[in-house]
């Protein structure tokens, strides 16, 4: 039986796309792709790729965190049990970003909740003729040492600065762009089994999901320059509310569906 067969069926049980995770399994642990491995007609550490498999089956944790890595626009990222692991969608939240900021003259960027520090790797990988200055802040201690790891890889030192700071506690600066994919999940919604291990720091938020979106918006305009923006990551069915708490003081405000027609980013202009 080829490789591929024999790890899908030990993820049957426990994933829902077994295929696509046995591909990740497999093309991490053996760095070679599923079509050189019918070339090279051998397959590099079997051994590693079944324990992994199991591991997932048994533990039922994400395969990310087995792995500790994960892809994200194409890119791999460490990820452990402290950081959220990157999700597809968050990529509407990076191009809409870059978007904005390649028509700005040295754009200076906040990200509030930078987590692994792959929104913020992003945005300057894709930028990365240009000249500008990424502001990374996170609450979680443990959060910020992978994103380290992770900008180490991806950024020059002098583009991105990681900083620990509750939202803006420990801000002073002023920008042009803030945005941030906040912690918005109602605290006490059941989770599916997959989102138990990730860190719940990462996950809920007080006032039914709002208190992020509620506390940005209301301290945004003063580390804003004039005509700054601010722009979301949302969760589905709040993009109503977080419009009418930026329409008290922003304009513009727009909404970018993600492929499953939700709304997911809103933008705004102050
Ligand atoms: C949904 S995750 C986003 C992570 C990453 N930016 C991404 O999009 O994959 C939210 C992040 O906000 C951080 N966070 C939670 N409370 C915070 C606070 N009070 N101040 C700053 N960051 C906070 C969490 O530690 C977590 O890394």
């Amino acid at each position: 039986m080829r490789i591929n067969n024999i790890v899908e069926n030990i993820l049957k049980e426990v994933s829902e796309e077994p295929e696509a995770e046995a591909k990740l399994i497999i093309e991490t642990l053996s760095g070679q792709t599923l079509s050189q491995m019918i070339t090279d007609n051998k397959v590099n550490n079997e051994e590693e790729i079944i324990q992994a498999a199991k591991k997932r089956a048994e533990t039922k944790k994400p395969i990310q965190q087995i792995l500790g890595c994960a892809y994200f626009m194409g890119e791999k990222f460490k990820v452990n049990e402290h950081v959220l692991i990157p999700r597809d969608e968050t990529e509407i939240l990076v191009r809409e970003t870059v978007n904005i900021a390649k028509k700005l003259n040295n754009p200076q960027i906040l990200e509030i909740g930078a987590g692994s520090g792959c929104v913020s790797c992003m945005i300057s990988k894709l930028l990365e003729n240009k000249p500008l200055q990424i502001l990374g802040v996170d609450i979680s201690t443990n959060a910020l040492k992978v994103s380290l790891d992770n900008m180490a890889k991806y950024v020059e030192a002098n583009r991105l600065v990681i900083r620990k700071s509750d939202v803006f506690s420990n801000v002073k600066e002023k920008f042009d762009i803030i945005l941030s994919n906040p912690p918005y999940i109602k605290e006490g919604e059941k989770l599916q089994k997959e989102l138990e291990f990730e860190p719940k720091e990462a996950l809920f938020a007080k006032d039914d999901g709002y208190y992020f979106y509620k506390k940005i918006i209301d301290e945004a305009p003063t580390h804003l320059n004039k005509g700054g923006y601010i722009l979301f990551e949302l969760g589905i069915n709040q993009a109503d509310t977080v419009k009418s708490m930026l329409e008290k003081e922003f304009h513009d405000i727009e909404i970018t569906k993600d492929l499953s027609g939700i709304k997911r980013v809103i933008k705004a202009k102050l």
